[in-house]
């Protein structure tokens, strides 16, 4: 048994691997006292707890066989806001679903800056369950086609009610999508947990979340009598709490579900001429998510920076340039137009040159770093190049 168990979890996760990246929870052992002993902290444990009290940090299991049940616990008070282990929590429902759904329907909530848990429960109907359970919705709408005396003296008074005559229809076409096992029927029950010690700020953060929800287009509400049911009903592995109508099918599912993230980049930089380890080139931040910003993919860093007139494209070159020093023995060149590096290269105590003028020339101006005088004659042949006939660097400037 508990090899055909192994078996499922293996072909399930090597399933769900062609199109997610996916890890297994695992034990991790470390030793302890100079080796005197080992120490094992579970991830999963970990998880589960992080779901009870919304905090999440290393459990760490007892060397002597113990029951779960008390590894991963939390004292839990009823309520219209239940507190778990002395923290307020607070339960934001999606329902109303809007009429049409797209792939990262609810991404937005990715961008708020608080901490939440998002549980997408969806409890599978095999083919049949999900056929009755159409079929009675189906009969429902049927009853309303033809009014009811109509129906019970087989006469025709008055028009059919267009609208549960869609409702059949598409109740039909369900029934058959069921059928054909293309797609499963099932119940989804959305919650979002918030905690925080501070009843006032967890019915904020809510209130804040129900709008962003709402905004979208769903139907959100902030639970009340139901929100211990609908808390517990978010736990892995809890199937009987909050179960919510209607059914809805997996191509629904799936878009709904939150499988995608911000992608943060990536955060050493890729060149493999950097120092190992090296950070990346900057942290900017969209929402609440840090982006990491590398301009390199592996050792070439071309770029290309267009925009109108003012839209900052100097200020964006400036920034990177002064971020690009903290690389050790970083070195920047620069051709600079409009003289606006100028100020950063003082800043730095760079050298600005005007080819083919006094430092004060207009024209294409030259920025370079303290320690590149080094590299100069090379830099002095570049020049003479581009501008055979010119003046050359101005006297003044000449090392
Ligand atoms: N991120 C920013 N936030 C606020 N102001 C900015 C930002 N970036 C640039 N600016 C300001 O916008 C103005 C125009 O910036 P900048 O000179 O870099 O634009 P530009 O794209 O290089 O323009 P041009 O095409 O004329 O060279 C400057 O006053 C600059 O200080
Ligand atoms: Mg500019």
């Amino acid at each position: 048994m508990l090899t055909d168990f192994r078996t499922a979890i293996r072909e399930v996760e090597q399933y769900l691997a062609n199109t997610l990246s996916i890890r297994r929870m695992l034990t991790i052992v470390t030793s302890e006292r100079g080796g005197a002993r080992n120490a094992r902290y579970d991830e999963l444990m970990q998880f589960v707890r992080f779901c009870i009290t919304g905090e999440s940090h290393p459990v760490r299991l007892p060397d002597i066989p113990f029951y779960l049940d008390w590894v991963a616990t939390a004292e839990l008070q009823h309520g219209l806001t239940p507190k778990a282990e002395n923290r307020y929590l607070a339960v934001v429902a999606i329902d109303g679903l809007p009429a049409e759904s797209w792939p990262g329907i609810l991404d937005s909530l990715d961008l708020m800056p608080l901490t939440y848990r998002w549980s997408s429960r969806f409890i599978f109907l095999d083919a049949e369950t999900a056929r009755q359970k159409l079929e009675r919705t189906r009969k429902k709408w049927q009853q309303k086609v033809r009014p009811f005396f109509d129906q019970l003296f087989q006469t025709q008074s008055r028009s059919v009610d267009q609208d549960a005559m869609t409702m059949v229809g598409e109740i039909e076409d369900a029934i058959a999508q069921a059928a054909s096992q293309l797609v499963a029927y099932g119940y989804y029950t959305p919650v979002i947990v918030l905690f925080d010690e501070d009843q006032s700020v967890v019915q904020e953060k809510a209130e804040a979340v129900r709008r962003l929800v709402q905004a979208e287009g769903f139907g959100a509400r902030i639970e009340t009598l139901n929100a211990t049911d609908a808390f517990l009903g978010s736990l892995p592995g809890n199937w009987y709490c909050n179960i919510r109508e209607p059914l809805i099918n997996t191509s629904n599912l799936s878009d709904l579900v939150p499988l995608n993230t911000v992608w943060a980049g990536s955060p050493v930089a890729p060149c493999p001429f950097f120092p190992e380890n090296s950070p990346p080139l900057m942290q900017v931040a969209s929402g609440s998510t840090p982006f990491r910003l590398n301009l390199h993919i592996d050792d070439v860093g071309h770029t290309l920076i267009f925009g109108p007139t003012g839209s900052g494209k100097s200020t964006l070159l400036a920034l990177i340039a002064a971020q690009f020093r903290r690389y050790e023995f970083a070195q920047i060149f620069a051709f600079d137009k409009g003289r606006s590096l100028e100020p950063l290269t003082l800043a730095v105590g760079g050298a600005h040159y005007a080819i083919g003028g006094g430092l004060e020339g207009e024209g294409p101006v030259l920025v370079l770093e303290p320690e590149l005088a080094r590299h100069f004659p090379f830099v002095h042949w570049r020049i003479f190049r581009a501008n055979p006939i010119g003046p050359g660097l101005a006297t003044g400037s000449r090392h």
